[in-house]
């Protein structure tokens, strides 16, 4: 005991943590951190466990993903079934991945509802809005990993609605796929993302949010009527904390220790019920996935995309993105000071209201009906395609398989997500049909690599036939 307590001693005052432990540690708080309403800055803490749990997972997986296209999906075959408690791991990676997406939205409204944005925090704000556009790329990079159907399709169809980007589409297309059609260089591309780049300036950010947090301290919760002064802001604040008595170590940290704790236990728990999530049906380019949806926290904008009125991608898929992102970058500067209260703010409300019901709504619409494919077409049947042999009944037979059927109307029977293609042969020469097929337009995916010559002059003879009356 007493050589533990001069071991400690020694390194304590030789590392010189003094001073970074009463600057983190014993800084004094606003009393309400140390009261009842502590509870509500708990979420900044939540999200930052959430956070390192994901490290901790994500570098056991990494420890045993093989990330090329011939062995991702077996490896995660093999961590669920072979490595000791590997699918536990996958689970809590996906869960705890979840618990971050939740807790960062948390976080944001309760500091948009609380004004906590206006001086001195505008950069904390901005921090923090990096940190949750980083935080979507890795959910996003992470889905491609499990290199199964509904990833690789996400990824797919994806990349081909960010094609509609004004000037630079096909570039961004091109720079997330690492080439014009997924494969094993999207797949390195997505993992050094994932596993190093975005890993890395999610760190960083971290280190200035927190400093940031540190150094002006936490907002005390909002009065009615007593508005932001820039003026006299800092010196009331530092009085009022140093007024109440309380330090952060104890008296306000023990919520986040709570907090933290509950987390863990939660994310263990979920992965212990519900295990590790996927991979589903093993990956081939030569078929659509059946059912090709993101998870969950993106559901709502995939809900969106299919909902949204023809024509309007760029407007969806790039001003209402880019337009709520530069919202929030200018919130800080636009109303630096006054009135912090929700009360005196009511379209703070508002917004959080619209946002949340909205997000609420087309979440539940990309559950229920994704997209506007049609995932239940049956085969079409010899008596419909007329004949029950030849190029023409393999050509109906490939509209199916392809899954064109999935997003495309022949002979009365098919997705609506593309055009009716039954009388397409009328509308477009044979070459036409074919590099459309094969480049992909718009939101149509390119089938370079996912079909064969034969193939697609099968599925041309089957549509020429659709031409003649019947
Ligand atoms: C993920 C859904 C999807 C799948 C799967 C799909 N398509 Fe498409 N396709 C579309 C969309 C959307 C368009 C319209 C693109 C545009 O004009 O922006 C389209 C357009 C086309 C066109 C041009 C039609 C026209 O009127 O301009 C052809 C031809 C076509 N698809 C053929 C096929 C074939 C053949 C297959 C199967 C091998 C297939 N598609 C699979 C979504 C899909």
């Amino acid at each position: 005991m007493q050589i533990l307590k001069r071991v400690g001693g020694w390194l304590w005052e030789r590392l010189g943590l003094q001073r970074p432990w009463d600057f983190a540690g014993r800084h004094p708080v606003q009393p309400e951190q140390a009261t009842r309403k502590g509870w509500m800055y708990v979420f900044g803490a939540a999200t930052m466990t959430a956070f390192l749990l994901q490290v901790v997972t994500g570098v056991a997986l990494a420890t045993k993903y093989v990330p090329s296209p011939a062995s991702a999906y077996e490896s995660l075959i093999f961590i669920n079934q072979e490595v000791w408690l590997g699918w536990f791991v996958r689970g809590m990676h996906y869960f705890g991945a979840s618990a971050m997406v939740v807790f960062i939205s948390v976080h944001v409204a309760r500091v948009f509802l609380t004004g906590s944005y206006k001086y001195p925090r505008e950069m904390n704000w901005i921090f923090g809005v990096m940190l949750l556009v980083l935080t979507m790329l890795m959910a996003a990079t992470g889905q491609l990993l499990r290199w199964d159907q509904n990833g690789i399709w996400t990824v797919v169809v994806g990349s081909q609605l960010l094609g509609h980007v004004p000037l630079i589409g096909p570039r961004l297309t091109e720079f997330v796929l690492a080439g014009d059609a997924v494969g094993g260089a999207t797949l390195s591309r997505f993992f050094a993302f994932h596993i190093l780049i975005l890993p890395a300036l999610i760190f960083l950010t971290v280190g200035v949010h927190l400093y940031l947090v540190l150094h002006h301290g936490v907002s005390e919760p909002p009065e009615a009527g007593k508005p932001v002064d820039p003026e006299t802001y800092k010196e009331w604040y530092d009085e009022r904390a140093e007024r109440g008595g309380y330090r952060y170590w104890p008296d306000a940290a023990w919520r986040e220790v709570v907090t933290a704790l509950a987390i863990i236990v939660g994310v263990m728990l979920l992965a212990y019920i519900f295990g590790p999530k996927g991979p589903d049906a093993p990956p081939d380019p030569t078929m659509i996935a059946a059912d090709p949806r993101p998870d969950w926290y993106f559901r709502w904008y995939y809900a969106l995309l299919a909902v949204k009125p023809q024509g309007w991608e760029p407007f969806f898929m790039v001003y209402l993105p880019l337009g709520a992102l530069i919202a929030m970058f200018l919130l800080p500067f636009v109303a630096p000071k006054g009135e912090r209260h929700p009360k005196r703010r009511p379209w703070a409300i508002l917004i959080v209201v619209v946002v949340v019901t909205a997000l609420g709504v087309l979440t539940e619409l990309g559950m229920r009906a994704p997209w506007a494919m049609e995932f239940e077409t049956v085969p079409l049947s010899p008596e419909v395609v007329g004949v029950a042999e030849g190029p023409v009944w393999t050509g109906a037979q490939l509209f199916h398989e392809r899954g064109c059927q999935f997003c495309h109307v022949a002979a009365g029977q098919g997705g609506q997500y593309g055009p009716d293609l039954t009388d397409v042969t009328r509308r477009l020469p044979p070459e036409m049909i074919v590099t459309r097929t094969i480049n992909g337009i718009g939101q149509m995916p390119a089938y370079r690599d996912m079909i064969t010559r034969d193939e697609m002059d099968a599925i041309l003879a089957f549509l020429r036939s659709l031409e003649a009356p019947r």
